[in-house]
């Protein structure tokens, strides 16, 4: 299997922090591909790449049969205990959504947000995403776009981060059309909407509290560095906010591409 160490070591740094206080952060991500995808009772779906479980969770509200898949062991229980706490059923399980376990055909709908971008090899997701949808199943995606906002938050955090291994496709090509059309036009009927998410915090420190205590990929390069570098990050980070900062808030536009698609 192609980047097996490199897999090994994202399981871990997704898992580093209370990720949830995160993806609270994109709730409005969430809550459109729903809507979107519209799933139905009864109707089974696989949420790739979930995280902590916010979409599945809401999918399961509407009363479909959800499978929530992740890499991040941690990331998986933290999952589970949400579930048992809002009384829903839902099949969380540890899996790589380059390499499904799932039989071809399995689902009807296949939701992922800002997930399975995040995987490596890019081909072998898209395989997997056509292999497991039935015919006329839905695949609703949300990946955000290299130009917007998390696109600039990950190259002003590029000089604090381990480099990226060779090979590996960049996790925001998952927000251009036209790689989403190499990558799935063949397998689905595809359609596009641009939508942002906007976060708002009272300061850039705040910020950086937020992000370097619980997103995976800050916390575990904050960790890495030795206490210059870290002051340094912190400093950059600091100021890459604050120059957004409108009145008494900080306002980070979040742009992302929300492909839909109905599998041929
Ligand atoms: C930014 S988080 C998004 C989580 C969730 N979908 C949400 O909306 O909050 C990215 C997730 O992708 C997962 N991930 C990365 N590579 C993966 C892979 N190869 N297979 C499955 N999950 C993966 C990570 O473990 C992490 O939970």
């Amino acid at each position: 299997m192609a980047f097996t160490d490199l897999k090994a070591r994202q399981s871990v740094m997704w898992g580093n922090g209370p990720y949830e206080r995160i993806t609270n952060t994109i709730r409005d991500i969430h809550t459109l591909v729903v809507e979107r995808l519209d799933p139905q009772p009864g109707e089974k779906m696989l949420d790739a790449a979930t995280g902590t479980g916010a979409v599945a969770l809401l999918a399961a509200e509407r009363g479909a049969d959800v499978v929530g898949m992740d890499l991040a062991p941690v990331l998986i229980d933290t999952a589970r205990e949400l579930a048992a706490e809002r009384d829903l059923s839902v099949e969380f399980e540890v899996g790589d959504a380059e390499e499904m376990k799932y039989d071809d055909a399995r689902f009807d709908v296949v939701a992922s947000t800002c997930g399975i971008m995040f995987a490596p090899d890019h081909e072998a997701v898209a395989s997997e995403l056509a292999r497991v949808t039935r015919q006329g199943g839905r695949i609703g995606l949300a990946c955000w776009t290299p130009e917007g906002g998390l696109g600039q938050m990950f190259r002003m955090m590029g000089p604090f981060l381990p480099p990226p291994a060779p090979g590996v496709g960049s996790p925001f090509a998952w927000g251009r059309e036209e790689h989403v059309r190499e990558l799935l036009g063949d397998d689905f009927e595809l359609e596009f909407e641009e939508h942002v998410s906007t976060l708002a915090v009272e300061s850039g420190e705040a910020y950086w509290e937020l992000f370097s205590s619980s997103y995976g990929p800050t916390k575990s390069a904050t960790e890495a560095l030795d206490e210059g570098r870290r002051e340094e990050f912190r400093q950059t980070w600091v100021d890459f906010f604050e120059a957004m900062r409108e009145g008494d808030e900080v306002v980070h536009p979040r742009e992302y591409l929300l492909t839909l698609g109905t599998r041929r």
